[in-house]
């Protein structure tokens, strides 16, 4: 087991993971941040190198400080090898099962392993399913004009107690941290109303996922979010990101809108395993 620290040794991952894309796409998204200045705090962990089987992003020690903290203690993995994978997930000291945390992947051994986890570690696991969406070329997304007095904008420190609030899984302190870091070190986009107060935005990931979609009730279906979205879209594809998010299953209405705009339904859904140690 690896921690691989060494600058020119994550750009080689970073490649190895792009020729692994689509289904390594939230580790490849981890693996970007991190190269870029780590805003987020994680580390990379492989069973091997440089002919890894097995690769896992982590938080620091150092940032992970909070073991109830679910926002902060995410894990993203891939494997070539999923027995490698299972045994690095269980027979290492890779994951801190003291504490809460998320594991997210597209490959279904994410889910399985985390399911044989929860068994032999006494933990508790939650699973939830979402379509991963990736966009081939953010130029052919539709360009709409904004309203007169509507601007296009970014985020800031000001605006996080909105989206807090807003966010359906947001509302308490650690997500209010976890959205002021987005923020403060990850690219995005919002359109401000003629007040200057932001009533649709969207924030790339850690992982590098295009999130937090969000358009305020009154404002819907006026193309604010098509305007967001490009916007946040154009800046990251511009920087070499992959363009990609998750939709929940039930979210029928944002599946229509990503696939109408252009964007690709993965074959495989994207496992994210809440683990909750057992109190
Ligand atoms: C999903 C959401 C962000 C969309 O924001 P928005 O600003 O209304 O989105 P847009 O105006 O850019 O796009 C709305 C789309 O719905 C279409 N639409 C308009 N009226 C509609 C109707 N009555 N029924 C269904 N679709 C309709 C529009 O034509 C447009 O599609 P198009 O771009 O193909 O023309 C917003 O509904 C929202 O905040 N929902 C709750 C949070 C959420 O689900 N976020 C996504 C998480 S992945």
């Amino acid at each position: 087991m690896l921690i691989l620290s060494c600058p020119s040794k994550l750009w080689m991952l970073e490649e190895m993971l792009r020729k692994c894309l689509p289904q390594a796409l939230v580790v490849h998204g981890t693996v970007m941040n991190i190269n870029r200045g780590n805003p987020a705090g994680y580390e990379v962990i492989v069973d091997s190198w440089p002919k890894f089987k097995a690769v896992l992003t982590r938080p620091r020690r150092e940032v992970a400080l909070d073991n109830s903290d679910l926002y902060a203690n995410v894990y993203t993995a891939f494997y070539h090898d999923f027995d490698v994978y299972r045994s690095v997930i269980l027979d290492t000291d890779v994951i801190n099962w003291a504490q809460t945390f998320r594991i997210q992947g597209n490959q279904d051994g994410v889910y399985q392993v985390s399911q044989n986890a929860a068994a032999i570690k006494k933990v508790q696991l939650s699973a939830t399913f979402y379509i991963t969406y990736l966009h081939p070329n953010p130029n052919k997304l539709a360009v709409h004009q904004l309203d007169p007095g509507f601007t296009l904008s970014t985020l800031n420190a000001s605006h996080v107690q909105l989206l807090n609030e807003t966010w359906p899984y947001g509302g308490n302190e650690q997500s209010r941290r976890f959205l002021a870091n987005m923020v403060q070190y990850f690219f995005s986009a919002c359109i401000l109303d003629p007040d200057g107060q932001p009533i649709s935005w969207s924030v790339m990931d850690p992982l590098g996922a295009m999130g937090h979609g969000y358009t305020l009730p009154a404002h819907r279906r006026k193309h604010y979010l098509a305007v967001a979205g490009r916007s946040l879209a154009m800046k990251a594809h511009a920087a070499g990101y992959p363009i990609y998010g998750h939709v929940a299953l039930d979210n029928f209405h944002m599946q229509g809108i990503n696939e109408r705009r252009g964007y690709q339904k993965l074959s495989e859904l994207c496992h994210i395993c809440s683990i909750h140690p057992e109190i």
